[in-house]
């Protein structure tokens, strides 16, 4: 008799109760990829513009160059597929299925090529009564959306959350989490939640235990005034946001704009920095097809990718605000004992000529134990500005609406040949 009273009570436990975590095992660290939406919007047009539109080839294009060019390698892993991909109704059972004519072979061949490039395919699905472009939502299927991207071979569900009562989200968002968890499919979870919630109007301790990532703020735009803007409110919100990043949860300041129309050359380094210094997810979204070198340099450098997936997945912060025109963000980096650093020097200031800036590592509150100093090195240019003692001086000459990055490693371990 007892022994069924236990085996009653495992049984319930294992039904009813849920862990305490997001343990999907994903995102350990920053995730890593592309995503259509900021460079293709929702354009359907398919009979104008074959080349340019939402559809099974153009996705297909870009798994090729993900996989052929080199970014897979770099940790660009994951394709995803934004708004406008379904079709305006469900089917008679309630399912979700693609826009038959722009995807004719249906998600799940899709799934199917990109996975043969080893690569992961993400989707998007709108948590309210609609998408934000007007397509079917989630609200009462979550259950069956979930086991629909699942059976298809979805790795990675961005959730928004247009039409939809905020107050809803705080059972929504969990419920879809564990009706993917349910489905035995890791998928890696990417919430627009806190977006939708006035961004740090959120417990971020839940959204930990639910999701992956989340994007916090408003939708980039191909604009410096947009990158600018996003790195501002993450700056003036950091007390918040910093300490809620970790492995397996990330703040989105949203999509990599790099090679698009807009950024200068200088511009495109700053938001690659400083999107490394954040811990932000790393989607690019821009035509792979016909990146300019320029922008593909920046996107594949070694050294900032290093910044960013760096193990111990501590966001950096803005620790000196506008002196003279200048914001200084740190992210501690690899070792724990003595930590090393990332720092990026953000120039804010329109006058036209390079502007040298000084300071010592002390500045910038470098806990640097019983180190000698540290050695700084740019990781744009390779350039070595050698050792610099705690309170030593040391310059930097950023160009305007341009950042310098340089690694700070402490001189007293023998790590510089680890970095290399
Ligand atoms: C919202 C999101 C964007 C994009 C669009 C799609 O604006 O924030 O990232 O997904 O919807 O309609």
């Amino acid at each position: 008799m007892w022994k069924a009273v236990v085996t009653a009570a495992v049984a319930f436990v294992l039904l009813f109760c849920r862990s305490s975590t997001l343990d999907n095992g994903l995102a350990r660290t920053p995730p890593m990829g592309w995503l259509a939406w900021e460079r293709f919007r929702c354009n359907v047009d398919c009979v104008d513009d074959p080349y340019n539109c939402i559809s099974e080839e153009l996705f297909m294009q870009m798994a090729d160059r993900l996989a052929e060019d080199g970014w897979k390698e770099l940790g660009y892993n994951y394709l995803n597929i934004d708004d406008c991909w379904m079709s305006m109704d469900r089917d008679e059972q309630g399912n979700l299925y693609a826009n038959k004519t722009r995807f004719p072979n249906g998600i799940k061949k899709l799934a199917d090529y990109v996975h043969s490039k080893g690569l992961k395919l993400g989707i998007y699905l709108d948590f309210g009564t609609h998408t934000c472009g007007g397509y079917p939502g989630s609200i009462k299927y979550l259950q069956k959306d979930a086991e629909t991207i699942a059976g298809w071979g979805i790795d990675m569900l961005k959730m928004d959350g247009c039409y939809a009562n905020v107050s809803d989200m705080s059972w929504g968002y969990p419920d879809m989490e564990m009706y993917m968890n349910k489905t035995g499919r890791p998928i890696l979870f990417s919430c627009s939640w806190p977006a939708y919630a006035g961004g740090i109007k959120v417990d971020y301790s839940v959204l930990a235990k639910h999701c992956n990532a989340w994007r916090n703020y408003d939708d980039i735009q191909d604009s410096w005034d947009s990158v600018t803007h996003i790195i501002d409110w993450f700056g003036d919100n950091q007390d918040v946001l910093a300490p809620v990043a970790g492995p397996g949860h990330w703040n989105d300041p949203d999509m990599l704009i790099v090679g698009d129309y807009s950024l200068s050359y200088e511009e495109s380094k700053a938001q690659m920095a400083m999107w490394a210094i954040l811990a932000a997810p790393l989607f690019m979204s821009n035509d792979l097809r016909s990146i300019s070198p320029e922008a593909r340099s920046i996107l594949m450098n070694k050294e900032v990718i290093r910044i960013s997936q760096d193990s111990l997945g501590m966001q950096g912060r803005r620790v000196i605000k506008d002196h003279n025109g200048i914001d200084v963000w740190t992210r501690p980096i690899e070792f724990p004992d003595i930590p090393s650093y990332g720092v990026a020097f953000l120039n804010r200031r329109s006058d036209g000529i390079p502007y040298n800036y000084t300071l010592t590592p002390g500045d910038l509150n470098f806990k640097c134990g019983s180190c000698l100093g540290y050695q700084l090195t740019d990781v744009f240019s390779g350039q070595d500005y050698g050792h610099c003692a705690p309170f030593q001086e040391f310059t930097v000459s950023i160009v305007p609406n341009g950042v310098v990055m340089v690694y700070a490693v402490p001189t007293s371990l023998d790590v510089t040949s680890k970095l290399r």
